[in-house]
């Protein structure tokens, strides 16, 4: 697990985007799971601004979002499909048919669960996974106690959940209790991971994350099993870090191999 102290707001975008620029410049037919929320917009931002400037061709990239609630209508303005156009899919040259989610609506819905996971299979696997943390340690909607070796399922929200995302809805608005969400034995899959947390309300879930035992009482702990993941975390996010000067010193030492071109 490779940790990233960053001190800028913007700079954990960047540092990202341009990950996920590099990849596509030696990949055009890159797989990119992507996340909701408020942590990744930046990332999107950056992304939408490269296209527009000529810099980056999304006609041969197939994505998979982590999650979605269930029994939204298509289209509704609280559904993670609308927030991916609002924030990405609107501003690139993605194909409709390269976009996919879980499925949410409808009827058998454990076998297209399965077949959602055979479709990320089929274009090769993810390549580069983005993800975000719930203040209870959740990633995608993988809630406390999911199994470690989870698939794409669904998933009944905690309190917790329900009262950190209440802020989405005007009072007295239905809000979705359940959702279908990538496993995170699918997470697990990718390639490689990517993982941002701003702000003290994460500083918990990411002490659990990176130096708790792996546990599914924090679902993010999980990562610790993944060769490639790195997290991008600001100073109040990783203020409950023991280890924070470790991470310092190790970020410094790396970069500079990187500078070196050794790495
Ligand atoms: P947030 O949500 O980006 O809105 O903080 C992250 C998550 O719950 O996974």
């Amino acid at each position: 697990m490779r940790i990233v102290l960053t001190h800028e707001l913007d700079q954990a975008a960047e540092l990202v985007a341009t990950e996920i620029l590099r990849q596509l410049d030696k990949k055009p037919k890159l797989v990119l799971g992507l996340a909701t929320g408020s942590t990744p917009v930046g990332i999107y931002r950056k992304l939408a601004e490269a296209h527009q400037r000529g810099k980056a061709d999304f006609s041969r990239v197939h994505t998979f979002n982590l999650d979605e609630y269930l029994d939204l209508p298509a289209g509704h303005e609280r559904g993670y499909r609308y927030f991916m156009d609002e924030h990405l899919f609107q501003h690139i040259n993605i194909p409709r048919e390269n976009i996919h989610f879980p499925p949410s609506e409808g009827s058998d819905l454990e076998r297209r669960c399965v077949e959602f996971e055979e479709r990320i299979l089929e274009v090769g696997g993810i390549d580069i996974q983005v993800l975000g943390i719930g203040s209870n340690g959740h990633i995608g909607f993988n809630e406390p106690m999911s199994s470690l070796c989870s698939r794409t399922r669904i998933k009944t929200l905690t309190d917790k959940t329900l009262t950190d995302n209440s802020r989405f809805y005007a009072e007295g608005e239905h809000q979705p209790e359940l959702a279908v969400t990538m496993g995170i034995g699918t997470i697990l899959d990718a390639r490689k991971i990517v993982l941002q947390a701003f702000g003290a309300k994460k500083s918990e879930a990411i002490r659990a994350t990176v130096e708790g035992p792996v546990s599914s009482s924090c679902p993010g702990s999980a990562l610790q099993l993944h060769p490639a993941t790195t997290l991008y975390l600001d100073p109040d996010s990783a203020s409950q870090l023991r280890e924070r000067k470790y991470y310092e010193r190790a970020q410094q030492l790396q970069s500079k191999l990187r500078q070196e071109g050794r790495l």
